[in-house]
């Protein structure tokens, strides 16, 4: 098979985990396109992957040996599967079943792929494949969650006809996404290479005694998803973040949680003098009360009266030099207009605008819809995409905006 050099896959060692869905009999065609962009390729197989696609068809595609057990039956040796974790510049689960999707969630580790899973450091990409009613299962979808906080990229199930004959969403991405998705990945991969991003994230906390405060329903998943993708650019991330159950881990993103917007404030001066990128995805509470009780308040009824909380945006922002700042805005009527507004007086290059009438949006949501607008005040709409989705398409919108190629040439040099 010839191999291309022109490929950003050229040279690229990938991992690839196969393990028991029928999906499997794909991952042929899957391994053949890596190996014709000149990627060097080793495989692990579970047992029951086996029963849809044979390891000798993906060592002969691979031009490696496939990899099924703890210890290798030809040469009576122990088969090092912290080398394997280690060995690649990527992990690819493909396809995923829900079987192993539940043991990765939850640390077991009886065959050599989830061995090696527990054992990586790599960026690890995982392609999900099951029938529909297992994929809507709570069960599922809440081991996805789990491993997505944990850094793995899901590379979401689609939509079409499945093996039962049921149709819906479950069925593998199909092998030319899961390629260009690996590509798009290394493309990026450094194109923020030493750059430092400041990310705020998450509801703020405004304490009124020691068990009440004022707050929001942020979930802080949105300013996350940004970090994420920040970091896989190569940024090193400084994640201001509020109370949040979502949880994020990345060896380039330093998490820094705080409570009330006045933390929040403080880090974040400190934090943004260093950065290239600025990103207020924090929905910070605008009130915080005007005196904070150290007893806790037993009045049946209280007055809290509020004071106004510091712009942490608007506060950095008129101190910029060579940040380029995002900010947020949330709205329920004259959107543009309001947003446009805060992109001015708050000295923003970028604004994203979420409507809160827009249903499955926003607060709490895996899912977002935005309008984002820019310094020269041009305007685009996005369709409802994942909050990872959207986090991307907010770092394609900053890479090609004219300030910020300005400001990184200035800042390359
Ligand atoms: O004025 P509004 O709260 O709608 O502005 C939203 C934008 O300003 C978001 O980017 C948010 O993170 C930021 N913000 C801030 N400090 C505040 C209030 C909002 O940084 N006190």
């Amino acid at each position: 098979m010839k191999s291309s050099n022109s490929s950003v896959l050229f040279g690229k060692k990938l991992l690839i985990g196969i393990s028991g869905s029928i999906a499997a009999y794909k991952i042929p065609e899957l391994v053949r396109l890596f190996i014709k962009s000149g990627a060097e390729v080793k495989v692990i197989m579970t047992k029951s992957s086996q029963d849809f696609v044979s390891p000798l068809t993906i060592s002969t595609l691979s031009l490696n040996e496939v990899v099924c057990d703890f210890v290798d039956p030809k040469k009576n040796t122990w088969i090092n599967h912290v080398e394997l974790a280690n060995w690649a510049d990527l992990f690819l689960i493909v396809p995923a079943s829900a079987n192993t999707i539940s043991k990765m969630a939850h640390g077991l580790c009886d065959n050599i792929l989830l061995a090696t899973f527990l054992s990586s450091t790599l960026p690890i990409f995982c392609a999900p494949a099951m029938d529909r009613d297992m994929y809507l299962n709570q069960s599922t979808s809440d081991n996805l969650d789990i491993i997505r906080s944990r850094g793995v990229q899901i590379l979401d199930a689609e939509k079409g006809e499945l093996a039962s004959g049921l149709f819906g969403k479950g069925r593998m991405q199909d092998v030319n996404t899961v390629f260009s998705n690996i590509e798009n990945f290394f493309l990026k991969q450094n194109l923020l290479n030493g750059k430092k991003i400041l990310v705020t994230a998450g509801p703020t906390y405004e304490k009124i005694d020691p068990v009440r405060f004022i707050g929001n329903f942020s979930s802080g998943k949105m300013g996350c998803e940004l970090a994420k993708k920040g970091a896989e650019m190569g940024a090193e991330i400084d994640l201001v973040i509020g109370p949040s159950n979502y949880n994020i881990s990345h060896p380039l993103i330093n998490k820094i949680n705080i409570l009330s917007a006045d933390e929040m404030f403080e880090i974040c001066s400190e934090k943004f003098k260093m950065a290239d990128i600025a990103i207020f995805a924090a929905a910070v509470s605008d009130f915080k009360p005007a005196e904070y009780s150290k007893q806790k308040i037993k009045e049946k009824s209280i007055v809290i009266n509020t004071k106004k909380n510091k712009d942490i945006v608007k506060l950095l922002s008129a101190k910029k030099d060579k940040q380029f700042v995002v900010g947020f805005a949330l709205e329920s009527n004259n959107e543009t207009t309001n947003a446009i507004n805060k992109l001015k007086t708050k000295n923003m290059d970028l604004i994203v605008l979420n409507s809160l009438n827009d249903n499955n949006s926003c607060f709490q949501s895996d899912k977002n819809k935005v309008r984002i607008i820019d310094n020269n005040l041009s305007i685009k709409d996005f369709p409802l995409m994942s909050k990872n989705d959207v986090a991307e398409e907010i770092f394609n919108q900053i890479l090609i905006n004219q300030t910020f190629i300005e400001l990184f040439k200035s800042i390359k040099k």
